[in-house]
C-alpha cells in the first residue's frame, strides 16, 4: 500500500493499527521472546520478531535479545546513559559539534547549496565511534560529502525492508535474505571501517569508560563475549547515527522555513551565551524554547516514521477499548498519531509554541501523551533522556 494512503488510513482510523499474525515459523518462535517486566505504566506485549529477527548471526543485541538476556545487556548499558555519566562526555561533544561547525561554514563560503546530511550524519558517526570505542574514525571532512561508512550505513537502511518483507511473504523460506542481512551487518560495520577500530578497542582495552568498557563490565573472557560485545557497539553506533541525523534535518528545515521560530531561538540561544565558544550543556539544557522546537520537530518529522510492532501476547488484551485477540500485531505509527488533529490542533504546521505554556490557549486541547517519539514502556529509547 502506497504510504500516503497508508498514513490517510490510519489517520481516519486513529492511532491503531493492526493486523492478524500470520502461522509461519517466525510466528511460532515468538512464545516469551524479548520480554522484560511489565511496566507499572503500560501492558507489556512483545517485540513482534518479523522486524526484530537477528541482524547478526550467533549473539544477540540489546535491540533482540529477549528475557534474562535483554536484562543483562540493558543492565550493562544503561548507566553509560545516565546524565551524570553523559556530562562527563561534554568535552568529546563540543569537539565534534565544533569541528562540524567549521566544516559547515567552510561550505558555505565555497558552494551555493549545501547539504546537511552527509555533514550531520559524519558529525553523529564520530560522536558515536568515540563515546562507544574512544576511538576517532576522523568522518568530519572538509568536502561536505559522506565518509563512505556513513554512506554505506545510510545506504543500508534504505535497503532493510528487503529482508524484512522476506519474512512475512516467506517464512523459513526467507533464509538465504537473512543471510544477506546478517552480510549487510556484518559487511557495514563489522567489517567496514568501524571493524578495525572496535579490534583496536578491544585489544588495547580503553583508557576512558566508553560504552564499550560498560558492556565488558561482569562478562566473561571469551570469544562469546567479545561477539556480543562486538554486536551491540556496531548497532548502537548504528541507532545512534540515523536517529539524530534526521531530527537534526528535521529541525533544521522547519525552523528555516518559519522565520519568526528563527528569530525567537536566536533570541533565546544569544540571550544565553555572548559567544558560541560560552555555549555549554547545562546552557543549553536551560532553552526551553530549544527544546520546544526540537520536540516540534519530532512531531512534525518522527526519526522512526514506520510502525515498531508488537505481538499481543497471552489471553489477548483490550487496546482503546477493543478486544485484541492474541497472536495480533499492533503498533503505533508515530506519523500517522502525530499528523492527526484527533490528537494535535493544526497537525501540519510547525507550531513549537504548542509545547510551551500547556495549560492555557489553544494548544490545551493537544493529546501530549500521543508524542511518544523514543517508544513507550521497558523497550524505549535508552538514550531517551
Ligand atoms: C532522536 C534520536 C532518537 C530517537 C528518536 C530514537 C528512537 C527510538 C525508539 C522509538 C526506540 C524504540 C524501538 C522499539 O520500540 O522497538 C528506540 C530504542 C533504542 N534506542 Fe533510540 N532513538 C534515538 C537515539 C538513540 C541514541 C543516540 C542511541 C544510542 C546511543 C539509541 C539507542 C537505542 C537503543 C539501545 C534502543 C533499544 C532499547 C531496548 O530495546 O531496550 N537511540 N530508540
Amino acid at each position: 500500500m502506497p504510504f500516503t494512503e497508508y498514513i490517510n488510513l490510519s489517520t481516519s482510523l486513529g492511532i491503531m493499527v493492526s493486523r492478524e499474525a500470520s502461522q509461519s515459523s517466525w510466528r511460532r518462535n515468538i512464545r516469551k521472546g524479548n520480554t522484560t517486566k511489565p511496566s507499572p505504566t503500560g501492558t507489556l506485549f512483545l517485540k513482534d520478531p518479523t522486524l526484530y529477527g537477528p541482524l547478526f548471526e550467533q549473539s544477540k543485541t540489546i535491540f533482540d535479545a529477549d528475557g534474562d538476556d535483554y536484562s543483562a545487556e540493558k543492565r550493562s548499558i544503561q548507566h553509560a546513559f545516565t546524565k551524570k555519566s553523559l556530562l562527563t562526555k561534554e568535552a568529546i561533544l563540543t569537539f565534534y559539534v565544533s569541528s562540524a561547525i567549521e566544516g559547515l561554514e567552510s561550505q558555505f563560503r565555497t558552494a551555493d547549496v549545501v547539504d546537511l546530511v552527509p555533514i550531520f550524519g559524519n558529525a553523529l558517526f564520530d560522536i558515536m565511534c568515540k563515546l562507544t570505542v574512544d576511538e576517532d574514525l576522523h568522518a568530519i571532512n572538509p568536502n561536505g560529502q559522506h565518509h563512505p561508512a556513513v554512506y554505506t550505513l545510510t545506504s543500508a537502511l534504505e535497503w532493510i525492508y528487503i529482508p524484512v518483507m522476506a519474512r512475512h511473504i516467506l517464512g523459513a523460506l526467507s533464509y538465504p535474505l537473512e543471510m544477506c542481512a546478517s552480510f549487510v551487518g556484518k559487511g557495514v560495520l563489522h567489517l567496514g571501517p568501524v571493524g578495525p577500530l572496535l579490534s583496536k578497542r578491544l585489544e588495547k582495552g580503553g583508557s576512558n569508560p566508553d560504552f564499550v568498557s560498560y558492556m565488558k563490565q561482569g562478562k566473561q573472557e571469551g570469544e562469546a563475549s567479545q561477539l556480543q560485545v562486538i554486536n551491540n557497539a556496531t548497532s548502537l553506533i548504528a541507532a545512534g547515527t540515523e536517529t539524530t541525523v534526521s531530527l537534526m534535518c528535521g529541525a533544521v528545515y522547519h525552523i528555516l522555513s518559519n522565520p519568526p521560530v528563527l528569530l525567537s531561538l536566536c533570541q533565546e540561544i544569544r540571550g544565553a551565551a555572548d559567544n558560541a565558544s560560552d555555549l555549554n550543556l547545562e546552557l543549553i539544557h536551560g532553552m526551553k524554547y530549544l527544546r520546544a522546537c526540537l520536540d516540534e520537530a519530532m512531531r512534525m518529522y518522527p526519526s522512526i516514521v514506520g510502525t515498531l510492532p508488537r505481538v499481543v501476547d497471552g489471553d489477548g488484551a483490550y487496546i482503546c477499548d477493543q478486544f485484541v485477540p492474541p497472536n495480533t500485531v499492533v503498533g503505533v505509527n508515530q506519523w500517522a498519531a502525530y499528523r492527526s488533529n484527533r490528537n494535535f490542533i493544526y497537525p501540519d504546521e510547525f507550531r513549537p509554541d504548542r509545547w510551551l505554556n500547556v495549560e492555557e490557549g489553544e494548544y490545551n486541547g493537544d493529546r501530549r501523551k500521543a508524542f511518544q517519539p523514543f517508544g513507550y514502556g521497558p523497550r524505549k529509547c535508552i538514550a531517551n533522556e
